[in-house]
Parts: structure tokens; C-alpha cells; sequence
């Protein structure tokens, strides 16, 4: 994956046809890595974890702590010794904020952590202050010296924890730093994403006593000694919804394996409101668009099992092409619409109006040169390109590597017309 270049020229325009498998779901391997910190002198393993960037940087991040971590063909083992670092390197965590994800898990296992802040990104302004309120109300000293977080504690304590907003981090960060805490914590206004509950499975695995995953509200019963566990990570569903998207948009047929359908149920409603028939099976899930038209819809984003702000790009980029007008509500980022620029290039009629979109359906696209802002905005413009008429470049694609594996062969697989091409210098 690394050394891959930048830029994809993509001829667009060929309905795609053929199945996938959904690769593991990166937004829940990231945590259940972080919780392999809870450990000492033990190993956690991994199954099913995908070959990502962001993967990747965390096991940096873990080896710079003091863990060992091999990772091949999907099989993940980290040990973790007695002794840890708990200082945090700024570069990989800028590089990535779910690095944030070990800022629990330290104060837990060390009593001390130095977390640089993760900064803003293309989506929004993304702080943390969920997640360092929670430790405070544990029982940790936070205190923001040189950009950075220094917590410290001499004992967290087991209590009852209220987000004001379901984070999911936040919810993370909590969860696994309750699950070391002796004693009962209940985490209310808890996020309820499926990866909350991998996450869950983990630490029950682990030894901690969690109930209510996936629900509001949390129980956590935690000990100071975690021993040793394996954990399958669950297939990623922003993935799987992305080619199913592609098929939409390409007007092919294209199923997902793999995948559990109830991970998909907003977009599958989304999707039969706009009058495009999904197959749903034990583990695939499939949509058939052959010369199909499709309508325009309202649809807001919301934490799960609302429709997720992770697809939020990829959806715009399928309404564009809807016979009639679509409405789209982002109430989970405050600024999640830098896609909208590029999606106008390519002849998208799109009108920004505060944090809704409406979106006038168009008959055809066609291809520009475009540039990915995050990783979401870079798939949707891959769709993009896909359906459009004649040839699309899209730009900095360093962001799709953070979270599609094998992006390039899933597609072609399924009779994409992409290939990547020399960066613009030539480089
Ligand atoms: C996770 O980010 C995902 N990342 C994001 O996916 C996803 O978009 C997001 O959840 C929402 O579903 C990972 O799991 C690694 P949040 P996270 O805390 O935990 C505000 C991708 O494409 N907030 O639920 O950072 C925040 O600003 C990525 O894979 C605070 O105000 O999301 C945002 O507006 C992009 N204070 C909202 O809550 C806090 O302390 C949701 O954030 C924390 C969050």
C-alpha cells in the first residue's frame, strides 16, 4: 500500500457487475487495537483486520509505546509488555486522530498519558472535550500545557458517565477505560455504532463485565487484571454501502458478502424510498439498477442506527443523478460539505444552505479532474467518476488508502475502467 500513487484516471460510465467481500471494518479495529493497552505482559489477537494506512499508523503508535505488533494477511497479534511509554508521538497522532483512542487505555494501565491534540480535519473541528470531561468525572487530572494533554490520576473511580452528545470515540475511550476501573460504571447517551459493540465483545473477552453495548446506555464492570483474548473484527460497513452505491450509480448489479444486513438498514430504506430495490440474504446484500431511475429524497444524518455521516458523500453523489430534488441534513460534523465543490465540476447542481444541501438531480455527469478532501469525499468521487461520461482524474488519494483495501482490484473485479496514474509532477 505504500508508494501508491496519488491519482486514478477513471473511464467512467460502465455499469459494474459482480460481487465483493466487505473487508474488516476499519473504525473497529482501531479501538479493539487501542484496548490490546489494557493488557500487561499478555497478547491480544485480531482476526479479520484490514490493510489500511490507518491500521498501520496505529500499530506505530502501539510499537512507539512498547507493544510488539505482526501483522499478516489479516491476522493481527499484539503483545504487550509490563512496561509502557506513555507519551504519545505528535506526528502519528496528527497523522491520525483515532490516535485519541489511547488516551483511556494510558491513564487506565500507566495512571499518566501525553496525548498531543489531534487537530481538525477537512470535516469539521472534531475536539475531544467529551472524551477528557469523562476521565476528569473518573477521577483523572487533565491539564492542556504546549498543545497536548497531560492526564494523570492515583486511582480512577467506577461512576456513572452522561455524554451530551453520543461520541463514538468518546463512548470508546470511556468503555475501555471502565473496563480496567474496579468497580460498576454505567456510560449514558452512549454511541450505539456496531463497532461500539466489537469493541464490547473484546473487552468481555478480556475479562470486564459489559452489558447494553450497542444500546444508550452501558454497564461496565471492570477489573485491574485483563488477560488475554482474540477477537474477530466485524465486516466495515461504510465500505460495503460504498459499492453498493457504485452499482446505483453505475446502473450495474452488485452484491456485497459478507456483511450483516442490519449494519445497512438506513441506506437500505434510504434507498428503496428512492424506488431502488435492495436484495437482503443472511450475509449479502445486493441492488440491481439496469436501466433503473431512481427519485430524490430527504434524508438527515444522525448517529447510529441513523444514517451515518460516513456515507453522507457517497449517497450526495448518487442523489445528483436522481430524477428530481433531494434534501441532505449533516447534524453530526459542522462542516462536512468540501466535497460539494468538486461535485460541481462534474456537473452536479448542488445549493449549500447552513448544514443542509439540496441536490437537483441531473441527467448526466461528466468527467473533470478532482481532488479528494478526506477520505469519505474521495470515495464519493470515485463514484463519481464511475458514472460520469468520459474521463475523471481524481487527486490525492492518500486519503481513500486510510479506509478502502484493495480499492483497485474490488473494482476492477467488478469491470471498472481505472487505473492509477503518475502524480502530476511525474513523480
Ligand atoms: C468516529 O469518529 C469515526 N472514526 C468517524 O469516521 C465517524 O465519522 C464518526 O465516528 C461519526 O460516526 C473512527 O471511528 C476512527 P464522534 P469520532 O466523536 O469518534 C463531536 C471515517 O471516515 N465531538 O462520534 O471522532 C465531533 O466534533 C471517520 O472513518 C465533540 O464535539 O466521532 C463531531 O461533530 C471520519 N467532542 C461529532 O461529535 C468530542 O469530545 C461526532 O464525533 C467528541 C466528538
Amino acid at each position: 500500500m505504500d508508494g501508491l500513487s496519488d491519482r486514478v484516471l477513471i473511464r467512467g460510465g460502465k455499469p459494474l457487475s459482480g460481487g465483493i467481500v466487505a473487508q474488516g471494518a476499519k473504525n473497529a479495529a482501531l479501538p479493539v487495537m487501542a484496548s490490546a493497552l489494557l493488557l500487561s505482559g499478555r497478547r491480544l489477537t485480531l482476526e479479520r483486520v484490514p490493510d489500511l494506512q490507518d491500521i498501520h499508523t496505529m500499530a506505530d503508535l502501539l510499537r512507539h509505546l512498547g507493544a510488539g505488533v505482526n501483522f499478516d494477511k489479516g491476522r493481527m497479534t499484539i503483545d504487550v509488555p509490563e512496561d509502557l511509554k506513555w507519551e504519545t508521538p505528535t506526528d502519528l497522532v496528527r497523522r491520525m486522530r483515532a490516535s485519541s483512542l489511547v488516551l483511556g487505555p494510558l491513564v487506565a494501565r500507566c495512571g499518566r498519558a501525553v496525548l498531543p491534540l489531534p487537530g481538525g480535519c477537512a470535516i469539521g473541528s472534531r475536539p475531544i472535550d467529551l472524551h477528557l470531561k469523562a476521565l476528569v468525572k473518573m477521577g483523572a487530572e487533565i491539564d492542556l500545557e504546549h498543545g497536548s494533554v497531560h492526564a494523570r490520576t492515583d486511582g480512577l473511580k467506577a461512576t456513572r458517565i452522561s455524554f451530551d452528545f453520543p461520541s463514538v470515540g468518546a463512548t470508546e475511550n470511556v468503555l475501555m477505560t471502565a473496563a480496567m476501573t474496579p468497580g460498576e460504571s454505567v456510560i449514558e447517551n452512549a454511541a450505539r455504532e456496531p463497532e461500539i459493540v466489537n469493541l464490547a465483545q473484546a473487552l468481555r473477552a478480556m475479562g470486564a463485565r459489559v452489558e447494553g453495548d450497542g444500546s444508550g446506555t452501558i454497564r461496565v464492570r471492570g477489573t485491574r487484571s485483563l488477560g488475554a483474548a482474540s477477537v474477530r473484527i466485524i465486516p466495515d460497513r461504510i465500505e460495503a454501502s460504498t459499492y453498493l452505491l457504485a452499482g446505483v450509480m453505475t446502473r450495474g448489479e452488485v452484491t456485497v458478502n459478507g456483511i450483516n444486513p442490519e449494519y445497512l438498514e438506513s441506506l437500505i430504506i434510504k434507498l428503496e424510498e428512492a424506488g431502488i430495490p435492495v436484495g437482503v440474504f443472511a450475509d449479502s446484500v445486493s441492488v440491481s439498477c439496469r436501466e433503473r431511475r431512481w427519485r430524490g429524497i430527504t434524508l438527515k444524518t444522525l448517529p447510529y442506527p441513523g444514517f451515518p455521516t460516513d456515507l453522507q458523500p457517497q449517497i450526495m453523489a448518487a442523489l445528483c443523478m436522481a430524477d428530481g430534488t433531494s434534501v441532505i441534513q449533516e447534524s453530526v460534523f459542522d462542516s462536512r460539505y468540501v466535497h460539494v465543490g468538486e461535485f460541481k465540476r462534474m456537473g452536479s447542481k448542488l445549493d449549500i444552505q447552513g448544514n443542509t444541501v439540496v441536490v437537483t438531480g441531473v441527467p448526466r455527469l461528466t468527467g473533470a479532474e478532482v481532488r479528494a478532501s478526506d477520505l469519505r469525499a474521495g470515495a464519493a468521487l470515485i463514484l463519481m467518476g464511475l458514472a460520469a461520461e468520459g474521463e475523471t482524474v481524481v487527486c490525492s488519494l492518500k486519503h481513500v488508502w486510510r479506509g478502502y483495501e484493495s480499492l483497485l482490484c474490488k473494482m476492477e473485479s467488478l469491470g471498472a475502467d481505472m487505473r492509477l496514474i503518475p502524480d502530476a509532477d511525474g513523480a
